[in-house]
């Protein structure tokens, strides 16, 4: 294959309160990273490479085996770093000579369906594609407790993952932050910051991000497991 998946999952997870990596926390008999792995071993056969937290590379090789089936040979782990950006960097070195699609994903979406992915990896070109969904919450702009104004929620989209990119351009938007001294929130704003154009196709609720404790519950409710 010529598409590749960087899956990230070496967050620590501290806002879950879990006591582990947030990719390792069970919800409905697997961990997260083991869910996020069947939907992207449900889509067509692209390059995998899971990024572990650190000490944790033999657990996370153990889900991709559990999880990928025939495919073993295209997936592997690499360790990851402080922040997700560097996380992403350590997979962007692991890629195949051959990749010329880079898909970046968070393990923290692990319901997110396979058409999804593929339908991310199908709309890229020379520009960037996310999947996003439109705001259903009224936002206000506040300074601490008090609301100081109106955003109009018309103008604005969330972003999911997987986002998908050219290889070339987003290797050389990578570089170019990091030299930068430039941190970004996704791939998205770190290509667009290296001027490169992003589009977005429409998002999915089952790819939301798993976050607080009341995200794993929804997580679960929606396997139709009680048993965490
Ligand atoms: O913390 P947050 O939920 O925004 O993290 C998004 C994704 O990035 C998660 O899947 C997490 O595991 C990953 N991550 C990472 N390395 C870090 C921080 C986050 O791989 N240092």
């Amino acid at each position: 294959p010529t598409t590749a998946i960087i899956i990230v999952a070496a967050g620590s997870g501290t806002r879950l309160g879990a006591g582990a990596p947030k990719a390792l926390v069970h919800v409905g008999g697997r961990t997260v990273l083991g869910h996020a792995l069947d939907g992207v071993f449900a889509a067509a056969p692209m390059q995998v490479v899971v990024v572990a937290p650190a000490g944790h590379e033999g657990v996370v090789d153990a889900e991709i085996a559990a999880s990928a089936g025939e495919r073993r040979p295209l997936a592997g782990v690499v360790t990851g770093g402080a922040t997700r950006q560097r996380s992403v960097a350590a997979g962007l070195a692991a890629l195949g000579a051959q990749i010329t699609t880079v898909l970046v994903h968070d393990a923290a979406r692990a319901l997110t369906p396979a058409p999804l992915i593929d339908a991310v990896a199908a709309a890229v070109s020379d520009a960037g594609v996310i999947p996003a969904l439109a705001v259903v919450d009224t936002l206000k702009q506040v300074d601490g407790d008090d609301v100081v104004g109106v955003v109009d929620r018309s103008v604005l989209a969330a972003a999911q993952t997987p986002q998908g990119f050219p290889r070339a351009a987003l290797e050389a938007a990578y570089a170019r932050a990091k030299a930068a001294g430039e941190e970004h929130t996704d791939d998205a704003a770190l290509f667009a910051a290296a001027g490169g154009v992003v589009r977005s196709i429409a998002g999915s609720e089952r790819a939301f991000k798993i976050t607080t404790p009341s995200d794993l519950e929804r997580a679960c409710m929606l396997l139709g497991s009680t048993n965490g």
